[in-house]
């Protein structure tokens, strides 16, 4: 999840650059960067970590006069942040800045390797560069040759590419991913991802839509779809830029809620293919000779992790344990030298896991990070890493990362079963099928949203909350009591449905809430008995389930899905806006509660 932005005029080219990507950093900022170009002078600048090192390099650089200029702030995906990988990359005699991913990039790379290009990255991205003047070469015409480049990428793309070959002009394209134009009342145009760099330059704006590509100059904004030319219409631009960065939500957390669809797809890209589960970045010998799952984590990954444990046994065949990284940490851990040892994390800084890794490490065990932050020090330490690709996380309480994790992890265990031909290629590409259906799935119901806001006044009071479930449900039910505890501060526990008759019953009476997990295809009767349970003794609750449950006192109705894993994740976001609206009803900082820090690098 990165940030572009691209501006043709007069004004300190420069300067607009950096403040529209000031604007952006919340979207991710592990580098950043920028290119203008005024006639034929090209300059181009790169800093890894924040922007402000970017401004420092750039300190004594002015760019007067009328130009073209382009910026990024990245958010590692393909390669380590550094400052070769870091946008704009450089062909010949133009640069391009990219966000999201090209699918078939190794194809396209080494196709353009054999015609003798020489790649300087390790992004996805460079190849965008190379194509655009290879084709240019051919047809010798910039635009002829921009719209043959995009028709030849498969993936997600905003991109934005300016070139000796047409020194007045940005050629723009946008699959997937936003891109946003504007042009003042003198003709100056400005591009970005979002609205809040554009605030104070332009009044409106036009969103472009998916597979819209085209070109711009002082004055001139060209928008083609399928080779016609397209008049896209205006909207007026919000004036908040607070407002803006959050995308018109209330609070990061509400966007990096309704973000999961999207996220969900980087993270299957590339990945999820013609059936089958492919990682560029692990060779399949890091499975030889492991008989055994070490999960280790801490508290929303930890739920992740444990959602994994259920599908490594069931899917995989393999034996699996999962541990709360500071417990392993002293509890003198016997290790197995077949395990693989897997580390969750979402920003790869967290103490306790860290040392479990280390731990793990001297022992002589073979490891796996799975992380969202490219270059943190789990994944510099790991032997092997994947990264999850939620793009930046925001708000303290954890949402977009743990649905990329729980996927990452339900995709190493499809990897795993197909390397060991435990799952037929039948069984296989329906779980795919399940996988692509996520983002789907993760979309947000504005009608359900509604629902659970007016619901949520219910919870305001009484003595708890207990959320239960079975199976990978019961992570779930942990990880929904988790969100509502940190950011409602509501006392909540998650309790496995079948552990309630062993001691949490007692505690049922008209003042405790219980939030019950019915899922149709998992073990639905057994959990259904457990509540009946609660209901008899006057507990308060609320049934989420696709199938109707009369003795329910609230009823949130899901969708009648095919696959368990799609009930979980509908499930979930569930949860996590009911966490939502009674924290803002409670009058809370949803994305700043008290006590907690986003990244807890102490013990
Ligand atoms: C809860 C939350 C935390 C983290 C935990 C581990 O919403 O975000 O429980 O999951 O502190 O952090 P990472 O994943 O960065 O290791």
């Amino acid at each position: 999840m990165c940030g572009i932005v691209g501006y043709i005029g007069s004004k300190e080219k420069k300067s607009i650059i950096l403040s529209g990507l000031k604007e952006l950093e919340y979207r991710g900022y592990d580098s950043s960067g920028i290119a203008t170009m005024s006639g034929e002078k090209i300059d181009c600048f790169k800093a890894v970590g924040k922007l402000s090192n970017l401004e420092e390099k750039t300190k004594n650089f002015t760019s007067d006069g009328f130009g073209v200029a382009i910026g990024h702030t990245r958010w590692a995906t393909h390669g380590k942040p550094t400052e070769i990988n870091a946008h704009p990359h450089l062909g010949e005699y133009s640069f391009v800045t990219h966000n999201g991913i090209i699918e078939n990039y190794q194809e396209i790379k080494d196709e353009l390797e054999k015609d003798g290009v020489n790649f300087l990255s390790q992004t996805d991205t460079e190849v965008i560069v190379h194509l655009f003047e290879k084709f240019n070469e051919e047809l010798k015409d910039p635009f002829k040759a921009f719209e043959k480049t995009i028709s030849k990428l498969v993936g997600s793309y905003a991109i934005l590419i300016i070139s000796k070959a047409a020194g007045d002009t940005i050629f723009f394209a946008k699959n997937a991913v936003p891109m946003i134009i504007g042009q003042d009342d003198n003709g100056e145009v400005f591009f970005s991802s979002s609205d809040a760099p554009l605030i104070g330059y332009v009044k409106d704006v036009v969103y472009l839509d998916d597979k819209m590509y085209g070109y711009a100059k002082k004055g001139v904004v060209e928008i083609y779809k399928n080779h016609k030319t397209i008049k896209p219409q205006k909207h007026a631009l919000p004036t908040d830029r607070s407002y803006a960065q959050k995308e018109g939500f209330r609070f990061f957390m509400e966007k990096e809620i309704y973000e999961q669809s999207t996220v969900a797809t980087e993270t299957m890209m590339g990945r999820v293919k013609n059936g089958t589960i492919k990682f560029d970045e692990i060779s399949p010998e890091i499975f030889d000779g492991i008989d055994e799952i070490v999960l280790c984590a801490c508290g929303t990954s930890y739920h992740a992790a444990l959602t994994a444990s259920y599908l490594f046994e069931r899917v995989a065949k393999i034996r699996t344990k999962v541990e709360i990284a500071s417990e392993f940490r002293y509890k003198e851990p016997f290790l197995n030298k077949n395990s693989l040892f897997i580390v969750v994390s979402q920003s790869g800084e967290t103490a306790d896991t860290l040392e479990a890794l280390k731990i793990a490490k001297d022992a002589g065990l073979k490891t796996l990070a799975i992380c969202n932050v490219d270059n943190s020090s789990m994944v510099r330490l790991a032997g092997n890493v994947i990264l999850t690709r939620a793009g930046i996380e925001k708000g303290v309480a954890s949402t977009k990362a743990f649905t990329t994790q729980v996927m990452t992890l339900w995709m190493v265990v499809l990897y795993l079963a197909n390397l060991r031909k435990i799952l037929s290629n039948d069984e296989l590409k329906n779980e795919t099928k399940a996988l692509l259906n996520l983002p789907k799935v993760l979309e947000v119901d504005p009608k359900l949203h509604e629902k659970i806001r007016r619901i949520s006044k219910h919870y305001l009071h009484g003595h708890g909350f207990f959320f239960i479930g079975r199976d990978v449900f019961y992570p779930l039910a942990l990880e929904g009591a988790l969100k509502l505890k940190e950011i409602s501060y509501l006392h909540a526990e998650g309790y496995a449905s079948g552990e309630m008759k062993h001691g949490p019953i007692a505690l049922v009476d008209e003042g405790l809430f219980t939030i019950a997990l019915l899922p149709k295809n998992t073990l639905y009767e057994k959990t259904k008995s457990n509540v009946e349970e609660i209901a008899a003794r006057d507990g308060f609750v609320l049934a989420i389930s696709p199938l109707e449950f009369e003795l329910s006192d609230d009823f949130i109705k899901t969708s009648e899905q095919e696959h368990f894993m799609s009930e979980f994740f509908e499930m979930m976001v569930v949860l996590q806006l009911f966490a939502l609206e009674i924290s803002i009803r409670l009058g809370n900082d949803v994305d700043m509660p008290r006590n907690l820090a986003k990244s807890v690098t102490v013990e």
